[in-house]
This record gives structure tokens, sequence and C-alpha cells, in this order.
């Protein structure tokens, strides 16, 4: 039997507490009282942990769904490695036809061997590096979006010497407060991203002092996890004012930022409610979207086995063997990641604090997270865990990072994406 979204709930001490029901989805369910993704027992992949899962038919559904609802503009849809960056995500992407935002020579490096055409890559980032910017000409890489206008001088130069012009969208700082938790948000003023309306204008009316510079395009991204389509209109507008005297920029790229459900209860704007706000002022152009989390976030889920659970100071602490160094939203963001038992409960549920092994306080996965009893052994999924998730993982306190599996599109078949980290692995590199 599949679990109906939203119909777990317990009352404890008064409180309401809602299971994670409401996070899973098509892909990440329980069938028979075992959780799945698509057709593996998630039980079956979690014999060794941490481990990360994702759903390719999932991460491919999600993408097309983007790519279906903005149907009716002109838009190309370049996937922000960022999210997830794994060389199977990129291949399944591609081979869908999407393309690369890569905010380093390392991710576009990622797109090139994922079998991207360079000029299918969008390259961004606020601080590229001279030898970064050469590296991508060099490749033929489709597109720089570019935030400063000593960068700008660098390109031309690199363009000049290499007989290439190079296609250039300017990334404007829109000043605009997006909806959404502050260390995402980055339109405002006093972000360090784009550039202002005052030196986009400028740039503008100089095009022809950068000779190796195609401006084709202006770019915003105000933000990760939006709130609502109020800020991106906003912000397009003031993109479209300053572009209008030049009918030669076409291409308006308007970054990522759909957002996904992390908890039950929020009312989130559709990738298809963007798609209608923004399509009376960009239907005569072409647009470019940079989705990442919308597309890789509920495609993946973290597998972690409950060391150890202790009653202490009247919350009863499970002690995981995932943590911070896994997944690091919880601690950096106080993201909040549905947390779910592999075998469905069928007993009371009851709060707990759901920790890691790390040597911090921050290392908490989850805050009164309403689970049932478990001991010493079980397995647990960190739901929507799949964006943000491994690209952000590190080896501090020496934790080898975890293995990542990849459930192929026809929903059965699995390889190991990325294999589990050795203790040798931490060392390799010293000497
Ligand atoms: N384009 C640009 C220029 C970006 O800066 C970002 C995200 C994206 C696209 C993709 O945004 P998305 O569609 O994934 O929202 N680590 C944080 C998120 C940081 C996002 C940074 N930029 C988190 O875990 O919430």
């Amino acid at each position: 039997m599949q679990l109906a979204a939203g119909k777990w709930q317990a009352t404890i001490h008064g409180k309401m507490l809602r299971y994670g029901g409401n996070m899973l989805n098509d892909s990440i369910r329980y069938i028979a009282g075992r959780l799945k993704i698509d057709e593996v027992d998630l039980s079956d992949l979690a014999r060794e942990t941490p481990t990360y899962v994702y759903s390719l038919k999932r991460a491919v559904g999600n993408y097309r769904s983007i790519r279906d609802a903005f149907a009716d503009l002109d838009a190309h849809i370049h996937y922000s490695a960022k999210a997830n960056a794994n060389l199977s995500i990129l291949q399944a992407l591609i081979s869908e036809g999407a393309g690369i935002d890569a905010v380093s020579a390392g991710e576009a490096y990622r797109a090139l061997q994922a079998g991207c055409e360079p000029e299918k890559v969008v390259f961004a980032g606020v601080g590229k590096r001279p030898d970064e910017l050469r590296w991508a000409v060099e490749k033929g890489i489709g597109w720089f979006n570019v935030e400063n206008v000593r960068e700008l001088e660098r390109l031309n130069d690199i363009g000049r010497e290499m007989g290439k012009r190079t296609r250039v969208a300017l990334r404007l700082n829109p000043d605009v407060t997006a909806n959404t938790h502050p260390y995402i948000a980055t339109g405002h003023g006093g972000a360090k991203f784009g550039l202002t309306a005052d030196v986009v204008g400028e740039i503008l009316r100089r095009q022809s002092d950068f000779p190796a510079v195609d401006f084709a395009g202006i770019h915003i991204h105000i933000g990760s996890q939006l709130g609502d389509t109020v800020a991106t209109h906003t912000a397009v507008n003031t993109a479209l004012h300053l572009i209008s005297p030049y009918r030669h920029i076409r291409t308006v790229n308007i970054g990522g930022g759909l957002p996904v459900a992390y908890e039950e209860g929020k009312n989130l704007p559709t990738p298809r409610e963007f798609a209608e706000t923004l399509y009376p002022l960009l239907k005569d152009y072409s647009i470019i979207l940079e989705p990442g989390r919308s597309i890789i976030a509920d495609a993946g889920v973290l597998l972690t086995e409950v060391l150890y659970v202790k009653r202490q100071a009247g919350q009863r602490i499970i002690i995981v063997d995932a943590s911070m160094t896994e997944l690091i939203r919880p601690a950096l963001y106080q993201a909040r990641h549905a947390i779910v038992p592999l075998a469905q409960p069928s007993g009371e549920l009851a709060p707990a604090e759901v920790v890691g092994p790390v040597c911090e306080s921050s290392d908490t996965l989850g805050h009164a997270v309403p689970l049932p009893d478990v001991k010493s052994g079980d397995k647990l999924a960190i739901l929507t865990a799949g964006a943000y998730g491994m690209v952000m993982a590190s080896n501090y306190n020496a934790r080898p990072r975890p293995a990542e599996i990849a459930v192929l599109q026809d929903g059965m078949s699995q390889k190991v994406a990325r294999r589990r980290e050795t203790l040798e692995d931490l060392v390799r590199l010293e000497q």
C-alpha cells in the first residue's frame, strides 16, 4: 500500500507533529511498507551508509516539467551543476538536451566530461581566475556571465590573442530583495553579485571598446528557493529596460531559483507560474534558465544508520552515521529535511533530535523529527537531499565522503555513481 500524502500525523504533548509523508513523491514512497526509490527497495542500498541515492527518472522528469512549463517561450535550460555535479546526473540531463550552468572551470570540465557540447555551457561566477577564463575560451565555452569590468577586459584580451570572439551576458544586480533565506539571496544592492544598473548601462554604451566580446545577453539571478515571482518580474523589467536600446541583445538569462518543498504547508510558486508571469515580458526574447535544486533536490535521499539512541535533558537523541559533513544544509541554513524510516512505521510517533557524530553542536540533521521508536542498526532516509548535499560534503573530522548510487531511468538498474571514499583516500594527496 502506498502511503497517502499527509496521512501520518500524531499529537505529542498537545503539539501536532506531521510525518514526512508529503515530502514523498512518485519516485520515493512506501510500497507495501518499504521505502522505495522507483522500483528499488532502499534497504537493499542501505547496507553501507551513509549513502546518497538518486532517481535519474525523477531528475529527468523534473527537467521535462520545467521545459514543458516554459514551452511557450524560446527557453533553453542549463542545469546548474552546483546543485549536484555527479557525472551520471549530468549525463542523464545532457542526453535530454540540457545545457549546463557551470560556476568554475571544474564544473565546466565536468560538463564536458559528461558529454556536453562546449557551446551549451554557460560559465558564470563572481570571481573567475584568468587561467579559468583562458581555458574556457580555448574550449569554446558558449556563454560567459560577466559581473566585473576587469573580467570583461581580460576576456577581450584573451579573445584578441586567440582570434576568438566570446559571447557574454552581463550579470545585472537588479537591487531587488528576493523572498528567500538571506544566505541564498543574491539580487539585493548590498550583495557581492552582479553589476549595478549604472555600470551595465555604461558598459553597453562602450561595447565597441571590447571588439572581441559579443554582447548578446543579460543575466539576473536574484536568489535560490524563491518564495514568489514578484521580485523576478521586477528584476527582468529592469534588465529589459537596460538592453532595450540595443536590438542585437536578444537573450535574457533569468538564472535559477525555482523553489522546492522541503516541508509541508508552504505555498510555493510553480515553474508554470514563473513562466506565465514572465511571458508578456519575454515572449520576443530567447531565454536561458539555470535551475539546479528544482531538478535534483527531490530526486535524492541520504541513507543513514542509527548508531545510538539516548535520552537526555528531556529529549530523545538519535545519533546517526550521517552528519553535517554529508549534508550541511540544516547546520548552515537552518534548513529542514524530512527524515523517515525505511520500514514504514506503524506505531506511535514521537519527536527526536537527529544528530551526527561530528564535534559541533550545529551537527544536527533535524529538530523535533516525528519518528517511531528506533534502535541501533535501523535505517533512515533524509529526504529532498539531492541538491546541495554531496557537492557541499567535506572531509571534516577526517570522515570519508559517502558513496552515491544512481537508480537508472528504467527504475530498476543501479550503478555506483561515485564510490565511497576510503581511509587511504583521505591521505592520498599528502606527503
Ligand atoms: N544560477 C546562479 C547564478 C546561481 O547562483 C544559482 C545558485 C543557480 C543558478 C541555481 O539555483 P537553484 O535553481 O538551485 O536555486 N547551497 C544553497 C544554495 C546556493 C545557491 C547558489 N546559487 C542551499 O543549499 O540552499
